[in-house]
Protein backbone atom coordinates (compact mmCIF):
# COMPACT_ATOMS: atom_id res chain seq x y z
CA UNK A 1 0.00 0.00 0.00
CA UNK A 2 1.45 3.27 -0.56
CA UNK A 3 0.23 6.94 0.02
CA UNK A 4 -1.57 6.83 -3.20
CA UNK A 5 -4.06 4.21 -1.86
CA UNK A 6 -5.05 6.20 1.34
CA UNK A 7 -8.77 7.22 0.18
CA UNK A 8 -9.10 3.93 -1.79
CA UNK A 9 -8.41 1.65 1.29
CA UNK A 10 -10.57 3.85 3.49
CA UNK A 11 -12.90 4.04 1.65
CA UNK A 12 -13.43 0.06 1.81
CA UNK A 13 -12.74 0.24 5.43
CA UNK A 14 -15.49 2.42 6.18
CA UNK A 15 -18.04 0.28 4.15
CA UNK A 16 -20.99 -0.94 6.43
CA UNK A 17 -19.92 -5.34 5.20
CA UNK A 18 -16.11 -4.31 6.41
CA UNK A 19 -16.44 -2.05 9.21
CA UNK A 20 -19.41 -3.77 11.65
CA UNK A 21 -16.39 -7.20 11.36
CA UNK A 22 -13.82 -5.03 12.59
CA UNK A 23 -12.94 -4.61 16.11
CA UNK A 24 -12.46 -0.57 15.88
CA UNK A 25 -16.14 -0.36 14.51
CA UNK A 26 -16.50 3.23 14.14
CA UNK A 27 -15.63 5.01 10.89
CA UNK A 28 -12.03 6.20 9.86
CA UNK A 29 -11.65 9.96 9.48
CA UNK A 30 -8.80 11.07 6.93
CA UNK A 31 -6.32 12.22 9.41
CA UNK A 32 -7.21 8.98 11.60
CA UNK A 33 -6.33 6.84 8.97
CA UNK A 34 -2.94 8.73 7.85
CA UNK A 35 -1.89 8.65 10.94
CA UNK A 36 -2.09 4.62 10.87
CA UNK A 37 -0.74 4.41 7.71
CA UNK A 38 2.12 6.50 8.88
CA UNK A 39 2.49 4.56 11.98
CA UNK A 40 2.58 1.33 9.74
CA UNK A 41 4.95 2.39 7.11
CA UNK A 42 7.64 3.43 10.05
CA UNK A 43 7.28 -0.15 11.54
CA UNK A 44 9.30 -2.73 9.67
CA UNK A 45 7.63 -5.53 11.75
CA UNK A 46 4.00 -4.78 9.57
CA UNK A 47 3.21 -4.84 6.03
CA UNK A 48 0.05 -3.24 4.74
CA UNK A 49 -0.79 -4.88 1.32
CA UNK A 50 -3.16 -4.11 -1.07
CA UNK A 51 -3.85 -7.51 -3.13
CA UNK A 52 -4.60 -6.39 -6.62
CA UNK A 53 -7.05 -9.15 -9.55
CA UNK A 54 -5.90 -8.94 -12.81
CA UNK A 55 -4.36 -5.55 -12.00
CA UNK A 56 -7.29 -4.05 -10.04
CA UNK A 57 -6.84 -3.24 -6.44
CA UNK A 58 -9.60 -5.35 -5.10
CA UNK A 59 -8.86 -5.97 -1.11
CA UNK A 60 -6.53 -5.27 1.79
CA UNK A 61 -3.96 -7.58 3.84
CA UNK A 62 -2.28 -6.31 6.75
CA UNK A 63 0.39 -8.09 8.36
CA UNK A 64 1.91 -7.66 11.68
CA UNK A 65 5.22 -9.72 12.98
CA UNK A 66 5.06 -10.04 16.82
CA UNK A 67 7.71 -8.49 18.51
CA UNK A 68 7.55 -10.77 21.49
CA UNK A 69 7.80 -14.10 19.44
CA UNK A 70 10.08 -14.58 16.46
CA UNK A 71 8.39 -16.03 13.35
CA UNK A 72 4.99 -15.43 14.20
CA UNK A 73 2.63 -13.33 13.00
CA UNK A 74 -0.97 -12.52 12.89
CA UNK A 75 -3.30 -10.99 10.06
CA UNK A 76 -6.16 -8.97 9.13
CA UNK A 77 -7.84 -8.28 5.74
CA UNK A 78 -10.99 -7.10 3.67
CA UNK A 79 -12.22 -6.69 -0.15
CA UNK A 80 -13.35 -4.29 -1.33
CA UNK A 81 -17.24 -4.00 -1.72
CA UNK A 82 -17.49 -4.34 -5.27
CA UNK A 83 -14.85 -7.32 -5.48
CA UNK A 84 -15.89 -10.52 -7.64
CA UNK A 85 -16.71 -13.83 -6.41
CA UNK A 86 -13.75 -15.89 -5.63
CA UNK A 87 -11.52 -12.86 -4.93
CA UNK A 88 -11.56 -13.43 -1.30
CA UNK A 89 -10.06 -17.12 -1.66
CA UNK A 90 -7.36 -15.98 -4.20
CA UNK A 91 -6.71 -12.88 -1.91
CA UNK A 92 -6.25 -15.11 1.10
CA UNK A 93 -3.83 -17.49 -1.32
CA UNK A 94 -1.46 -14.66 -2.21
CA UNK A 95 -1.29 -13.22 1.49
CA UNK A 96 -0.18 -16.59 2.88
CA UNK A 97 2.28 -16.74 -0.25
CA UNK A 98 3.09 -13.34 1.15
CA UNK A 99 3.54 -14.53 4.71
CA UNK A 100 5.48 -17.56 4.40
CA UNK A 101 7.76 -17.07 1.50
CA UNK A 102 8.64 -13.38 1.57
CA UNK A 103 7.69 -12.16 5.05
CA UNK A 104 9.77 -14.93 6.96
CA UNK A 105 6.41 -16.03 8.78
CA UNK A 106 6.44 -19.37 10.26
CA UNK A 107 3.35 -19.32 12.33
CA UNK A 108 0.44 -17.42 10.95
CA UNK A 109 -2.39 -16.64 13.17
CA UNK A 110 -6.01 -15.06 12.52
CA UNK A 111 -8.81 -14.41 14.87
CA UNK A 112 -12.57 -13.38 13.78
CA UNK A 113 -15.75 -12.63 15.99
CA UNK A 114 -17.20 -15.76 16.25
CA UNK A 115 -20.51 -14.45 14.43
CA UNK A 116 -18.41 -13.66 11.35
CA UNK A 117 -19.44 -16.48 9.44
CA UNK A 118 -17.76 -15.38 6.12
CA UNK A 119 -14.41 -15.05 7.67
CA UNK A 120 -14.34 -18.26 9.59
CA UNK A 121 -15.06 -20.14 6.65
CA UNK A 122 -12.66 -18.43 4.66
CA UNK A 123 -10.00 -19.51 7.68
CA UNK A 124 -11.17 -23.00 7.26
CA UNK A 125 -11.18 -23.24 3.64
CA UNK A 126 -7.61 -21.63 3.48
CA UNK A 127 -6.58 -24.28 5.29
CA UNK A 128 -6.14 -22.92 9.00
CA UNK A 129 -6.44 -24.89 12.13
CA UNK A 130 -9.56 -24.08 14.59
CA UNK A 131 -8.00 -22.62 17.73
CA UNK A 132 -10.93 -22.65 19.72
CA UNK A 133 -13.19 -19.59 20.55
CA UNK A 134 -12.83 -17.75 23.77
CA UNK A 135 -16.09 -16.08 25.46
CA UNK A 136 -16.37 -12.25 25.40
CA UNK A 137 -12.33 -11.92 24.10
CA UNK A 138 -13.30 -8.69 22.55
CA UNK A 139 -14.46 -5.95 24.31
CA UNK A 140 -16.03 -3.04 21.93
CA UNK A 141 -16.24 0.55 22.10
CA UNK A 142 -19.97 0.09 23.50
CA UNK A 143 -18.01 -1.38 26.72
CA UNK A 144 -19.80 -4.76 25.10
CA UNK A 145 -18.22 -8.31 25.05
CA UNK A 146 -18.04 -10.20 21.88
CA UNK A 147 -16.99 -13.97 21.34
CA UNK A 148 -13.76 -13.79 19.06
CA UNK A 149 -12.67 -17.29 17.49
CA UNK A 150 -8.71 -17.99 16.73
CA UNK A 151 -7.15 -19.91 13.74
CA UNK A 152 -3.42 -20.69 13.07
CA UNK A 153 -1.77 -21.88 9.99
CA UNK A 154 1.96 -23.01 10.21
CA UNK A 155 4.17 -22.77 7.33
CA UNK A 156 4.90 -26.35 6.84
CA UNK A 157 0.86 -26.76 7.21
CA UNK A 158 0.99 -24.13 4.11
CA UNK A 159 3.86 -26.16 2.23
CA UNK A 160 2.24 -29.22 2.49
CA UNK A 161 -1.29 -28.30 1.04
CA UNK A 162 0.13 -26.29 -1.37
CA UNK A 163 2.07 -29.54 -3.07
CA UNK A 164 -1.11 -31.83 -2.62
CA UNK A 165 -3.41 -28.99 -4.28
CA UNK A 166 -0.82 -28.87 -7.07
CA UNK A 167 -1.54 -32.76 -7.67
C1 LIG B 1 -13.57 -12.29 4.95
C2 LIG B 1 -13.60 -12.17 3.42
C3 LIG B 1 -12.27 -11.66 2.87
C4 LIG B 1 -13.84 -13.58 2.92
O1 LIG B 1 -13.98 -13.58 1.53
P1 LIG B 1 -15.07 -14.58 0.88
O2 LIG B 1 -16.41 -14.08 1.28
O3 LIG B 1 -14.73 -15.96 1.24
O4 LIG B 1 -14.83 -14.31 -0.63
P2 LIG B 1 -14.91 -15.27 -1.88
O5 LIG B 1 -15.08 -14.33 -3.00
O6 LIG B 1 -13.73 -16.17 -1.95
O7 LIG B 1 -16.17 -16.17 -1.66
C5 LIG B 1 -17.49 -15.62 -1.48
C6 LIG B 1 -18.48 -16.75 -1.53
O8 LIG B 1 -18.69 -17.06 -2.89
C7 LIG B 1 -18.41 -18.42 -3.13
N1 LIG B 1 -17.77 -18.49 -4.43
C8 LIG B 1 -16.48 -18.26 -4.71
N2 LIG B 1 -16.26 -18.38 -6.05
C9 LIG B 1 -17.47 -18.68 -6.58
C10 LIG B 1 -17.92 -18.93 -7.89
N3 LIG B 1 -17.10 -18.88 -8.95
N4 LIG B 1 -19.23 -19.19 -8.08
C11 LIG B 1 -20.08 -19.24 -7.03
N5 LIG B 1 -19.71 -19.03 -5.76
C12 LIG B 1 -18.42 -18.75 -5.55
C13 LIG B 1 -17.48 -18.84 -2.02
O9 LIG B 1 -17.53 -20.23 -1.79
C14 LIG B 1 -18.05 -18.05 -0.89
O10 LIG B 1 -19.20 -18.68 -0.39
P3 LIG B 1 -19.41 -18.91 1.16
O11 LIG B 1 -19.45 -17.53 1.74
O12 LIG B 1 -20.68 -19.66 1.24
O13 LIG B 1 -18.21 -19.68 1.61
C15 LIG B 1 -14.74 -11.22 2.95
O14 LIG B 1 -15.96 -11.80 3.29
C16 LIG B 1 -14.66 -9.83 3.58
O15 LIG B 1 -13.92 -8.97 3.10
N6 LIG B 1 -15.47 -9.60 4.66
C17 LIG B 1 -15.55 -8.30 5.34
C18 LIG B 1 -14.32 -7.98 6.15
C19 LIG B 1 -13.98 -9.05 7.16
O16 LIG B 1 -14.83 -9.66 7.78
N7 LIG B 1 -12.65 -9.25 7.34
C20 LIG B 1 -12.14 -10.26 8.26
C21 LIG B 1 -12.17 -9.79 9.66
S1 LIG B 1 -11.65 -11.10 10.75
Amino acid sequence: MSEADLEMVRGWRNHGEVRRWMYTSHEIGGVEHSEWFAANAANPSRFALVYELDEVPTGFVNLALDPVEPGSATWGFYLAPDAPLGAGRDLGRAALEFAFLVAGVDCLRGEALATNVNSITFHRRLGFDDKGVIAGHHRREDGTGHDVAFFEMTKETWRTQRESNRR
